[in-house]
């Protein structure tokens, strides 16, 4: 009985790893949009410096690819709510990395919505602004998180 009682009864550590299965395609789509991301930027800026038409292509293929990816990294996304999400949440492990790993995601679907339906001059460049600097303080962060969860873990 002493050795059933002490028996941990909430979720550990152990449980919260995520399945390599589905932890690589996250990793994946994240990659794959930081990369299609930065690249935009770089043929956006040189379709304006060279004026050349393949950088307006190679801007537009780059924005096609990432958001065939935003729709990827959607789907990870809602499955990590109960995955990982409520069950860290509830162990109370890495609360604050992860509240800022919540709170930069958030952000970034709300301006990507931004960037997609709202037109107008004055709001397109800020949501493009917002959503560059956060999808750039998600490759920053990311790492971090993993890192201080495994720390806590361990
Ligand atoms: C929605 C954004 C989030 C993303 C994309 C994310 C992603 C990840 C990833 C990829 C790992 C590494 C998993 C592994 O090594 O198996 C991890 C670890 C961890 N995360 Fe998150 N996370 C998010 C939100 C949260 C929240 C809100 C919390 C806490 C309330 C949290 C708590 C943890 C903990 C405790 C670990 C260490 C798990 C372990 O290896 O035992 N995460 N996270
Ligand atoms: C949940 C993650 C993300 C979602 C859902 C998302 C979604 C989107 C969408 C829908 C667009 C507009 C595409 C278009 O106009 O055809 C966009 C543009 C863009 N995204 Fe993301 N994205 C995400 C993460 C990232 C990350 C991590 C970066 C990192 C650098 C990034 C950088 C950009 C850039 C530079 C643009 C172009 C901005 C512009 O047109 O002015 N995104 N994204």
């Amino acid at each position: 009985m002493a050795a059933f009682r002490s028996r941990p009864t909430g979720i550990t550590g152990c449980t919260l790893r995520l399945r390599t299965s589905y932890r690589y395609p996250l990793y994946a789509a994240f990659a794959a949009l930081v990369l299609t991301g930065a690249g935009w930027l770089v043929a956006d800026w040189q379709k304006d410096v060279a004026g050349d038409e393949i950088w307006q292509q190679v801007a537009a293929n780059m924005l096609m690819v990432h958001g065939g990816m935003a729709m990827l990294a959607l789907l990870l996304l809602g499955a990590l709510i109960p995955l990982h999400v409520q069950r860290s949440w509830r162990s109370g492990e890495n609360l604050v990395s992860g509240s800022v790993m919540a709170a930069i995601n958030a952000v970034l679907i709300v301006t990507a919505f931004g960037l997609y339906y709202l037109g107008s001059e004055a709001v397109r460049p800020l949501m493009s602004w917002i959503h560059l600097g956060t999808g750039v303080s998600l490759a920053l962060i990311l790492p971090l998180h993993i890192w201080l969860g495994r720390r806590a873990r361990r």
